[in-house]
């Protein structure tokens, strides 16, 4: 089998690293457009717009790929699911309509709605007249969402009035949703469906925020670590009745059905867990902890939710062991960061035992450092030991990462 991963950043060299470590052969894979570390495993083709219908159809045809495993959002939110499947190719990705479970909030928050799901409440605004009396209803602290994809921009949570006015004012054009505001600790869970049937990966927790001690704005994410230890016993099991299956019924009672990673970014409260958002893609950087721990098939689990067979066969099988990652991200990051800068130290870090390196953006979140022990503490140390290795002017990384569940 021919596979053909479409995508640049951490999380698809994290895919690509997991498929070799379960049975693919390098030589069976091709990554497009990829970076520098994809490049050191397996070939890459970087002539490539993966938003662009004829350059993605064109590269599934030359690569004669059997299986494609779209990365990113955007060319799932852009169509390429349905371009490729309209010529054959099995596509792990759900279809443009599908997509827009993470293109837009709204309608996200529809298809809960009838399946049921918990959520926090939310009113979708296109005046800010109706934005200053949904927050008078909601109360602070504030949460404002633009509707449709922001890359990580899109959400503003603050007790801070005018701010929160400000970020509506620069969405409103597109509608804005202000949302209840959910107090709890985030847990991302990915699954795994077929159209039909869903299948839990493990839980990981990302930190969103920039800085130490979650200051600082809003990130794509800059560390995490999986198992969650924390977490009830049968947290799994409940998200996936309560929550994975519902969505994924309901979107195939309205003709979408959704193949790909339902990935859930939940909220542990008081009373109860509850969705903040869905992505219809794997986390970056969740996918670095989560897939470092899986023990089964991947290319096997991705052909069989393609074909409507997640029910036929084993579970995904993941290792008692933990893993955290922490994000190198460039100066400036994420408002402003400064162009590409040389990076050293990689090959250093990767030679620790226990550490892995999953090469990120040329700037923004550079890169991810992956450590892997028989506990978080263990696994935890070993990320920091490989980011002493790797030096990056002007680059930061959050020193935090993991820590309170190490104690
Ligand atoms: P989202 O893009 O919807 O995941 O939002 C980004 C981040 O904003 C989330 O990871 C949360 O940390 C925070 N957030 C979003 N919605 C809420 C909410 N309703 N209550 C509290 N925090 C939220
Ligand atoms: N880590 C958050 C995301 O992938 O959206």
């Amino acid at each position: 089998m021919r596979i053909l991963v479409l995508g640049s950043g951490a999380r698809e060299h994290a895919i690509i690293k997991s498929l070799i470590r379960t049975g693919t052969e390098p030589e069976d894979i091709v990554c497009a457009p990829g970076n520098s570390g994809i490049a050191a495993e397996v070939e890459c083709r970087t002539d490539i717009d993966i938003t662009n219908e004829l350059d993605v159809s064109r590269m599934a045809i030359s690569e004669r790929a059997d299986l494609v495993v779209i990365g990113p959002e955007a060319p799932l939110v852009a169509g390429m699911t349905d371009v490729l499947r309209q010529q054959g190719v099995q596509v792990f990705g759900p279809s443009k309509q599908a997509a827009q479970l993470e293109g837009s909030k709204n309608f996200a928050k529809e298809v809960m709605r009838h399946a049921g799901v918990p959520t926090g409440g939310a009113t979708l605004c296109h005046t800010l007249e109706e934005v200053e009396a949904s927050m008078d209803e909601f109360g602070a602290p504030y949460v404002i969402k633009a509707d449709g994809l922001a890359s990580g921009k899109g959400v503003i949570v603050t007790e801070d009035r005018e701010a929160a006015l400000e970020h509506a004012k620069k969405y409103i054009h597109d509608g804005v949703l202000v949302e209840e505001f959910l107090d709890g600790q985030e847990v991302s869970l990915f699954f795994l469906s077929d159209g039909k049937n869903v299948m839990p990966l493990s839980p990981a927790q990302d930190f969103k925020r920039a800085f130490d001690n979650d200051e600082g704005p809003n990130t794509g994410g800059m560390g995490a670590y999986s198992p969650v230890p924390w977490l009830p016993e049968d947290f799994v099991d409940e998200v996936q009745e309560m929550i994975a299956q519902p969505v994924v019924t309901t979107m195939r009672d309205m003709d979408m059905d959704f193949v790909g990673v339902l990935y859930c970014g939940l909220i542990v409260t008081e009373k109860g867990t509850k969705v903040i958002e869905f992505n219809v893609r794997f986390g970056d950087p969740e996918t670095q902890v989560v897939l470092r721990r899986l023990k089964s098939d991947l290319a096997d689990l991705l052909m069989r939710a393609c074909t409507g067979r997640l029910n036929h066969g084993p579970q995904a099988d993941f290792s008692f062991h933990s893993t955290v990652t922490v994000v190198l991200a460039s100066e400036g990051y994420p408002t402003n960061p400064v162009e590409p800068r040389e990076v050293t130290g990689i090959e250093k870090a990767e030679a620790l035992e226990g550490v892995e390196v999953c090469k990120g953006s040329d700037t923004g979140r550079v890169l991810s450092v992956v450590g892997h022990g028989d506990n978080i503490k263990k696994a935890r140390a070993k990320a920091y030991m490989g980011l002493e290795q790797i030096k990056l002017e002007g680059g930061f990384f959050r020193k935090d990462i993991a820590e309170k569940v190490s104690e």
